[in-house]
């Protein structure tokens, strides 16, 4: 049988997620008392890019859930030397109960989830950042109540963290404006066909005008660091400030996945000030994980 994947946003559908992140709750409401429903199981953390919350939320998640994760940085294994993500997948499926990556293009996360027979986790790639977009939703839950009457603002670049919410969107059927600096959209075949509540726009006051959620994310990804410079000069009028952010509603949240470089994407007067979730939103991939794990591995 193959194994159930979440290798971005739109694997899991509406009701699905909706059933994951009430999970997810009830085991933030339980931390230290819930049953480990993962004992007897070990995960794979296989990484190729640094983290520092994704990496930690999985490893004590799984931990609290009473299994074993099993860390494989960057450059630890013999993917490091030339042996193929194919062989790596079909290997460590013969130990473990799922594999949990982060790496560069999404085609070879596809790889290895076509070669392993456990089921296969996006921790990050350069086109989606699906996790991350679960821990943000359950923030906007916690704040807002529910999506139906939503309305999403993205501001900077088009990157992994836009397109996972860009399914989001349309799998939620939440509104979405995403102000991003031409040449910098999101991908275009996430985007699709762009509409009346899914659209691209230049100004990012026209994307927060009557927003309930602001967010945004670095201006060079992991893996564009040579581009910094080039990008912080076509970016400047993307930055979250306290400005741009009063053209949202009076009680809008920003939302960062962090890590952040205040003065750039974000003032530290946003991030740090009262209309900030980020802390929240760190939490909440713990949780998130959980319920993701447990779904995957035991349904
Ligand atoms: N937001 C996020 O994925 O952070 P890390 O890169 O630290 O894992
Ligand atoms: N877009 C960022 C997200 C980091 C969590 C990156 O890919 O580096």
């Amino acid at each position: 049988m193959t194994p159930r994947h979440f290798l971005r946003f739109n694997a899991l559908s509406a009701g699905e997620f909706e059933q994951l992140l009430t999970r997810a709750a009830a085991l933030k409401a339980t931390r230290r008392t819930h049953e480990k429903r993962l004992a007897g199981k070990s995960v794979a953390l296989f990484f190729e890019k640094p983290s520092t919350r994704t990496r930690v939320s999985f490893e004590v998640g799984v931990h609290e859930l009473g299994g074993h994760a099993v860390v494989i940085p960057p450059r630890d294994s013999q993917v490091g030397r030339g042996e193929s993500v194919a062989d790596t997948a079909r290997t460590l499926s013969r130990y473990i109960d799922a594999l949990v990556v982060r790496t560069f293009e999404q085609e070879r996360l596809e790889e290895l989830a076509q070669h392993a027979t456990v089921p296969v986790v996006n921790a990050l790639t350069d086109l989606h950042h699906p996790c991350q977009v679960l821990a943000d939703l359950l923030t906007v839950r916690e704040n807002k109540g529910s999506f139906a009457s939503l309305k999403f603002a993205w501001i900077g670049d088009g990157n992994n963290m836009a397109n996972a919410w860009i399914d989001a969107a349309r799998l939620l059927d939440f509104h979405i404006v995403l102000a991003c600096p031409p040449g910098y959209d999101p991908d275009p075949e996430v985007l699709g066909r762009p509409s009346a509540r899914l659209r691209v726009v230049r100004d990012p006051m026209d994307a927060v005008d009557r927003a309930d959620v602001v967010s945004t994310d670095v201006w060079a990804s992991m893996g564009q660091e040579e581009e910094h410079a080039k990008r912080l000069a076509l970016f400047s009028r993307y930055q979250v400030n306290e400005k741009l952010i009063a053209g949202a509603k009076p009680d809008a949240i920003f939302l960062h996945c962090l890590p952040a470089h205040r003065g750039e994407e974000v003032s530290a007067a946003v991030i740090d000030g009262p209309r900030s979730r980020v802390w929240d939103q760190a939490e909440n991939r713990l949780h998130t994980q959980k319920a993701l794990l447990e779904f995957l591995l035991l349904s």
